[in-house]
């Protein structure tokens, strides 16, 4: 079983504020720690700001005119901030990003092979693990000739995932894989994730709305709420939290109302009464 007590630090971000554009302030002081061969999650609506935090983690912001103006990110200890998302793969830190990128005009194998550029290893190294991303997804084994943008949404997320577990990565930084998908096909992602993190000993840390499915196979997560976090805690707990339960869990008809609304309604109750 997986203790997060007992596991050095892999990834720590402390206080990060990201601005967008100079003017719109997005992350408000984000601070979170990833311990080595878990599986995090940062959980939170639409808009609350878990791709800028993945993005701030491996300097995509840029190309987005975003900036860290605040804080640190540490990856063993290291600051991380000057290193391109290239230097960062070599690290051992990859980023499957939102919308799954494949190369749409390659076949998925070709998809996976471009993943293990990064290496210097050999041919027999990179075809043995072409192997062992088949064997987590017998799918992509079964489309490997077919071409990328002709596959589905659910082969799609196995292709884009499969190319970053080719660049052997320590840890995998998985924005919302959820997304779009059917719910039997999200649970399947995220059982290959749950095997590849046992199997591999491959730390994640994802992002997703989907509360319910990232709380049942994370250990620990973050809830993140308009660029704050305002929740954190082992799974477990986090699961069984009525706050969480109520307004993240969708135990409500009246849809998803922020914590920040729940606390001043309580105030004012007790206030009241
Ligand atoms: N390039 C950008 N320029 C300006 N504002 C941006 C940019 N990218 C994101 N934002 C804003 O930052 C906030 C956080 O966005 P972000 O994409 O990080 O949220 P998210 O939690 O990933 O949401 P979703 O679940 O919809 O993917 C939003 O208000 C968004 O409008
Ligand atoms: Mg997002």
């Amino acid at each position: 079983m997986f203790d997060a007590e007992r596991q050095e630090t892999l990834l720590e971000v402390n206080n990060v504020e990201v601005i967008y554009n100079h003017v719109i302030l997005v992350l408000k002081g984000i601070s979170l720690k990833v311990p080595k061969g878990g599986i995090t999650a940062i959980l939170g609506g639409n808009g609350a700001g878990k791709t800028t935090t993945l993005k701030a983690i491996s300097n995509l912001l840029a190309s987005e005119r975003g900036e860290v103006t605040k804080g640190s990110i540490s990856y063993r200890g290291d600051r991380i901030s000057d290193l391109n998302p290239a230097a960062l793969v070599k690290r051992g830190v990859i980023q499957v990003m939102e919308g799954r990128r494949c190369f749409e005009h390659l076949t998925v194998e070709e998809n996976l092979l471009t993943g293990a550029y990064t290496r210097g290893d050999g041919s027999a190294a990179i075809r043995r693990d072409l192997e062992m991303v088949y064997d987590y997804f017998p799918r992509l084994r079964e489309r490997r000739r077919s071409q990328a943008g002709y596959t589905s949404g659910g082969e799609q997320q196995m292709c884009a995932m499969g190319r970053a577990l080719m660049s052997r990565p320590e840890m995998i930084l998985l924005d919302e894989p959820s997304m779009g998908l059917a719910p039997q096909l999200v649970e399947q992602i995220f059982q290959i994730v749950k095997a590849v993190n046992e199997g591999e000993g491959t730390t994640f840390l994802l992002a997703e709305q989907n509360t319910n499915v990232a709380l049942r196979y994370a250990h620990y997560g973050y809830i993140l709420e308009n660029g704050r976090i305002v929740m954190d805690g082992p799974a477990a707990q986090l699961r069984e939290n009525p706050d969480v339960k109520e307004f993240y869990l969708g135990m409500s008809d009246e849809g998803r109302k922020s914590f920040r609304d729940v606390r001043s309604y309580r105030r004012r109750k007790r206030w009241l009464a």
